[in-house]
């Protein structure tokens, strides 16, 4: 069995990526160690880049089509992941989930329509609807020991009137995998009250083994009923850049004038690049991402146990999935701009401020530890000099 080197450390610098050459435009400074935007520092497996390569020998590149090839990669690996059993017409490409909400937001929702999200969460879920002049209603996640739970009663509060709520599930930045108990009970609320669900699963497919994925529309038949699902292989793969993503609708009604607003505006046709990515991150994909989990999953490991050994100030919530660690940086007792600066300055890294999820994401910073071991090492020992400078 080949076994991948994810501590190999690879120059990205010059390549026009955000997270090393659009740091300075968001940091204001370029010489930090980047642990922010997500993705990864891993080389792309080989099995996608031969498969581009090869393609690119062809030396032609005109108008393209979803191939059978296409669904059948994308329903193989559902069925295979999580025992889920899609038809064909249920998928489409899209360019991108985030896009796929603004579609989704424009298609399903008027201005002025009230959208609810359960912060702290990924930003573009409050930032796509508002710039659309949706209304965001917030129903923030509650912590109970220790541990994110939506908090229901809450939510029966406020969803009257509501038109849509968008879910990360898994859940960025907290690392959530949901139960499907949960699930559940929140299609049962959304359906009561006509609320569309737009699950965003782009983190699903990294969920650690011990953990299990319940993809949103499995959860019960009013799950599949009342929602949309946005997946990727983006993530996982480390091939942001190549726009994979995809949509999943069983419901025949919701299915026809999503698609067709989609087909309307050719939003919905890929590249000949993302279907071939696509193509071969499905069928070959399986022991890699094995591998590239357990490489995460030890990264998440000794960040844990440093912070625990030196800067006990520091929780980790233990991700259940994905490269992104949620630090509770609440006990260092520090205003927001200083815990910022804390990282920032003092340590040299390059990190997402906490608050930039929404309500709940003051006192928290979101780690990428999705690089080399080496990097995080340097990372920790620069976080530990510049606390101890305090
Ligand atoms: C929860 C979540 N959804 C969507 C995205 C971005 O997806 P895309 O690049 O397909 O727009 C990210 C990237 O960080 C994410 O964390």
């Amino acid at each position: 069995m080949k076994q991948y080197n994810f501590d190999q450390q690879i120059e990205r610098h010059g390549t026009d990526c955000v997270k090393y050459d659009g740091m300075k435009e968001t940091f204001g400074k370029d010489n930090l160690i980047p642990l922010w935007v997500a993705d990864m520092d891993f080389k792309t497996p080989d099995f996608i880049i031969n498969a581009l390569k090869k393609r690119c020998e062809h030396e032609i590149f005109g108008y393209t089509f979803a191939s059978d090839k296409y669904y059948d990669s994308i329903i193989e690996w559902l069925l295979y992941k999580y025992l889920w059993k899609i038809e064909r017409d249920w998928i489409t490409y899209i360019p991108g989930i985030v896009k796929g909400i603004a579609y989704a937001v424009q298609c399903f929702t008027e201005p002025g329509d009230k959208i609810i999200i359960q912060p702290p969460v990924y930003h573009p879920f409050r930032i796509v609807p508002e710039s659309f002049h949706r209304e965001i209603v917030y129903n923030p996640l509650k912590l109970v020991n220790g541990y994110y739970e939506m908090d229901f009663e809450h939510l029966e509060s406020i969803a009257e009137g509501c038109k849509m709520l968008i879910l990360s599930n898994p859940h960025n930045p907290g690392g959530v995998v949901w139960p499907k108990e949960t699930l559940q009970q929140l299609a049962e609320i959304c359906t009561r009250h006509h609320i569309l669900v737009i699950s965003d699963e782009i983190h699903a497919e990294m969920t650690f083994p011990q953990y299990r994925h319940t993809p949103f529309a499995t959860a019960s038949e009013e799950a599949a009923s009342c929602s949309i699902t946005f997946m990727a292989p983006s993530k996982t793969f480390n091939i942001a850049g190549i726009v994979t993503s995809y949509s999943i609708v069983p419901n025949e009604e919701l299915r026809r004038k999503f698609y067709g607003y989609l087909e309307a505006g050719e939003f919905n046709s890929g590249t000949i690049f993302a279907y071939e990515a696509t193509i071969a991150a499905y069928t070959f994909g399986g022991e890699w991402l094995q591998q590239m989990r357990s490489y995460i999953m030890a990264n998440i490991l000794y960040v844990t146990n440093f912070l625990k050994k030196h800067l006990p100030a520091i929780k980790v919530y233990q991700p259940q999935a994905s490269f992104l660690v949620w630090l509770d940086c609440r006990e260092l007792n520090l205003p927001q701009q200083e815990l910022v600066a804390l990282f920032k300055e003092k340590a040299g890294l390059a990190l997402n401020d906490g608050s930039m999820f929404g309500p709940g994401g003051e006192g928290h910073m979101r780690l990428n530890v999705g690089c080399p071991r080496s990097i995080l090492e340097q990372a920790m020992n620069a976080l530990l000099k510049a606390a101890n400078m305090k």
